[in-house]
């Protein structure tokens, strides 16, 4: 997830020593963009866009209506465990922010009311930090104070963990979510509460084998089933082919220069090199406002009530989409095909098909955010070690 903070202001791993492995699930709830789906299929239908309407063969593939509703945006989240006894959170990994935070149970806004709540005063381990802390991400603000106590995480326990517990979480934005709390992967230099971030610490305390991590975000279409993050290492088996090693530009985000933006085989946007984010906190994938409209221009998607939308019958004719990037020892053409991009889902007895881009006024470089949209074709390696994100085709 992208910090508007500083936007506006600016082979397998080892084999000696087993990996660390968080499975994720997938959650399907508007989160960043709440909105409804039956509302939108009424205006799709009196709009007779492309409506493929299932007949009852297909009603076997409906899971029950409200994750429906959702399943336009996508976030894949994992458990933690803080405090002792134990109490277990929902987080989401988020490689685009570096602070950890949960929900207090001091909470009192409605976004608090739907998720886990952190009770301090039952937990032997814990100690008071106090620091007051306001953070904004592009999609909701939180504010809260920190503590410290035991995280676990992938069966690794750091000890002295400095966490927020927020307070307040203003507005809708956090209602919708899945999870009760962000686990930042960024750099140590984008926290915001000055913490040190659970996976420097893991790093410090020598805790794993290797000073990476690594994220596979499946394409099970129902709940992301399989998908996984791992501290330590990589696991060979959800990629083919081998890694393409990036550089890191800038140590904050995990930044990368992008050598273009091809669309068919037209050269785009970015020809003269601009620079990305590799962020599993977005779910899409984010470009500069005026260039994602003339994407969505050549893909044939439609504004309809802030979302584009293309016709799920014409993902076989859409041009594919590829991002070139120059690593070690190679320039990749990182291809996403339209069903790569474009996000379907079942509602309301039809399927729709809504654009995998979106359009952000960025205000300076980064520019482009490759988000889940992305990571779900290509296994992410994030190497603190060597300070380079490592890329490589996912197997499904
Ligand atoms: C919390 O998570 C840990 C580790 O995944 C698990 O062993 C434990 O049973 C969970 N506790 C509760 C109360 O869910
Ligand atoms: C994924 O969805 C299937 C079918 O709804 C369900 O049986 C399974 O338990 C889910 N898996 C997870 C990890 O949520
Ligand atoms: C869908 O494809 C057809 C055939 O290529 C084309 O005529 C139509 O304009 C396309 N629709 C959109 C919204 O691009
Ligand atoms: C799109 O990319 C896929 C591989 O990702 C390739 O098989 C296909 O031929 C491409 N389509 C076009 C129209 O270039």
């Amino acid at each position: 997830m992208l910090l508007l903070l500083l936007l506006v202001l600016l082979g397998l791993g080892e084999a000696q020593r087993p990996l660390h492995r968080v499975p994720l699930r997938r959650q399907l709830s508007p989160w960043k963009k709440p909105w409804a789906l039956p509302q939108l299929s009424k205006f799709w239908k009196s709009q007779n866009l492309d409506m493929k309407q299932f007949t009852k063969s297909c009603v076997r593939n409906q899971i029950s209506k409200e994750p429906l509703t959702n399943s336009f945006n996508m976030q894949y989240y994992g458990t933690v465990s803080i405090g002792s006894p134990l109490q277990n959170f929902s987080v989401l990994f988020d490689t685009g922010s570096s602070d950890f935070w949960v929900t207090s149970v001091y909470c009192i806004s409605p976004a608090c009311e739907k998720h886990t709540k952190f009770f301090s005063s039952r937990s032997n381990t814990y100690s008071k930090k106090g620091s007051n802390f306001f953070i904004e991400y592009g999609s909701g603000s939180l504010s809260g104070i920190t503590g410290v106590d035991r995280v676990s995480v992938g069966g690794l326990t750091v000890v002295d963990q400095e966490f927020g517990e927020s307070v307040t979480e203003p507005g809708q934005h956090f209602v919708y979510a899945a999870f009760d709390g962000i686990l930042g992967l960024g750099y140590p230099s984008l926290s915001v509460t000055g913490a040190t971030p659970v996976f420097d610490n893991m790093i410090v305390h020598n805790m794993v084998a290797q000073p990476m991590f690594s994220v596979y975000m499946s394409s099970d279409i129902e709940n992301g089933t399989g998908s996984e993050l791992i501290f330590g290492g990589y696991d060979c088996s959800h990629f083919s082919g081998s890694l393409n090693w990036i550089p890191v530009t800038k140590q904050g985000f995990w930044q990368i220069a992008l050598d273009g933006v091809q669309v068919g085989d037209t050269m785009m946007f970015c020809s003269k090199g601009c620079q990305a984010i590799v962020d599993t906190g977005t779910s899409r994938i984010i470009g500069p406002l005026n260039k994602i409209e003339r994407l969505h221009r050549a893909i044939g998607a439609t504004l309809v009530n802030g979302i584009y939308f293309v016709e799920c019958v014409n993902l076989t004719v859409m041009p594919n989409v590829t991002f070139i990037i120059s690593g070690v020892p190679y320039f990749f053409f990182y291809t996403l095909s339209p069903t790569a991009y474009v996000l379907q889902a079942l509602g309301d007895g039809m399927r729709l098909c809504s654009s995998g881009f979106e359009g952000l006024h960025f205000l300076t470089e980064p520019s482009w955010i490759l988000g889940d949209v992305f990571l779900r074709q290509f296994y992410s390696v994030f190497d603190r070690g060597n300070n380079r994100v490592g890329l490589a085709p996912a197997v499904p």
